[in-house]
């Protein structure tokens, strides 16, 4: 069977581990490869053999042969290149997050609209919607045991774990928020949403929003005059159907916390780590005798074993969309939900130094 050519714009760490697992996956073939950086567009093509490099990505669109995009370039620049990929009648695999201003989402989602044929994935469900914990969780939930959800509880806060710093110091651009749009909220909280909605089967609608974001909480020097982007976001939304979530995300802040998700049922509840390389446990808390007998809980453990991991995941996933018309786990439409969260947040807390 022929291979899908791919065409891959930007050469940094995210296309560099999609590269990985595409040659892993063997049903394609990274025909092109675009960076601005011609001495890191060349290193690249050279490591993984990769036969036609450019600086203009424009010239991958002209090549008939390639029939999928990956944009994988800092977020102010998914718009422009998006548009121009659709345009070419290429099928998208668009890093997270889409945009990073309403006005952008709309464009991006109208244009989307336009062209219903061609694929577009949202990168945002790679650590949430493609691997088994995902699935495990909305089992038990699916099967009303819990009863009904009203609160789940979730955070997650690193120190000196700074994208642009202490992680990919050379990508400095994660610290302007005109190129990323912003700090963990939007960076993790992407991911963060997709799981913890998707396991509800994106049935709630926010409703309201009370968040504090704060920044430069560590003052070490940043190696870049433009650090504005948010380290710790703590937020409390409301749905529509009555639950509340409350949030906790940050790449630096004066406390740690771990990953940990608790969600609180009317007749049980569960606590687990949702990562994939987060430990394969899953709580569970219930009451023996519908609701008045003691209290019990059991700890199920997630078999993991067939998950290679998140990124060969979210590839394998792809192709089969483009290959065999699986139905895409994050469209656009729905990142763009979790997109106007974080928007939404942004715009209710007043970011403080
Ligand atoms: N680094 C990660 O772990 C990671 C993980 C998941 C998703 N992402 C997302 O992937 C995207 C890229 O992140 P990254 O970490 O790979 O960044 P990076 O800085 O390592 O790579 C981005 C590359 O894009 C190039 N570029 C910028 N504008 C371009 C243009 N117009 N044409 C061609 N090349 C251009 C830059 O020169 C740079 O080499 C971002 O949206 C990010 O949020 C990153």
């Amino acid at each position: 069977m022929a291979k899908l050519n791919i065409g891959i714009i930007g050469a940094g760490m995210v296309a560099q581990k999609h590269i990985e697992s595409l040659h892993m996956l063997k049903q394609s073939r990274v025909s092109w490869l675009a960076d601005l950086d011609t001495k890191l567009l060349e290193s690249v093509l050279k490591k993984y053999g990769i036969p036609n490099g450019t600086n203009h990505y424009h010239k991958i669109l002209e090549d008939p042969n390639v029939k999928a995009v990956y944009i994988c370039t800092p977020p102010s620049t998914h718009f422009e290149i998006f548009t121009a990929c659709l345009l070419a009648g290429k099928h998208i695999m668009l890093e997270k997050p889409a945009s990073i201003s309403e006005e952008e989402l709309r464009g991006m989602l109208t244009l989307a609209e336009q062209y219903p044929e061609q694929v577009i994935l949202s990168a945002s469900c790679r650590h949430s919607r493609l691997q088994p914990k995902f699935h495990f969780v909305k089992k038990i939930i699916d099967s009303g045991v819990l009863g009904e959800i009203y609160y789940i509880h979730h955070n997650a806060v690193l120190r000196q774990s700074r994208p642009g710093i202490e992680y990919h110091p050379q990508a400095k651009w994660f610290l302007d928020k005109s190129i990323a749009g912003g700090g963990p909220v939007l960076d993790w909280g992407l991911y963060d949403l997709s799981f913890h909605l998707g396991i509800l089967s994106d049935t709630p609608d926010l409703v309201c929003v009370n968040s504090i974001t704060k920044a430069q909480l560590d003052r070490k020097d940043p190696g870049t005059d433009i650090f504005d982007v948010e380290e710790h976001a703590v937020s409390m939304l409301e749905f529509n159907n009555g639950l509340r979530f409350y949030w906790e995300r940050g790449t630096h802040a004066n406390v740690d916390v771990p990953n940990e998700t608790r969600i609180y049922g009317t007749e049980g509840g569960l606590k687990f780590a949702y990562l994939s390389w987060d430990p394969n446990e899953v709580k569970y808390y219930y009451t023996g005798r519908e609701g008045a007998g003691k209290a019990k809980s059991k700890t199920f453990k997630v078999n993991m074993k067939k998950h290679v991991n998140d990124d060969y995941a979210i590839n394998e996933h792809f192709l089969d969309i483009v290959l065999n018309g699986a139905k895409p786990a994050m469209p656009l439409s729905l990142e763009a939900k979790h997109l106007r969260i974080v928007f939404e947040i942004y715009g209710a807390s007043k970011l403080t130094v």
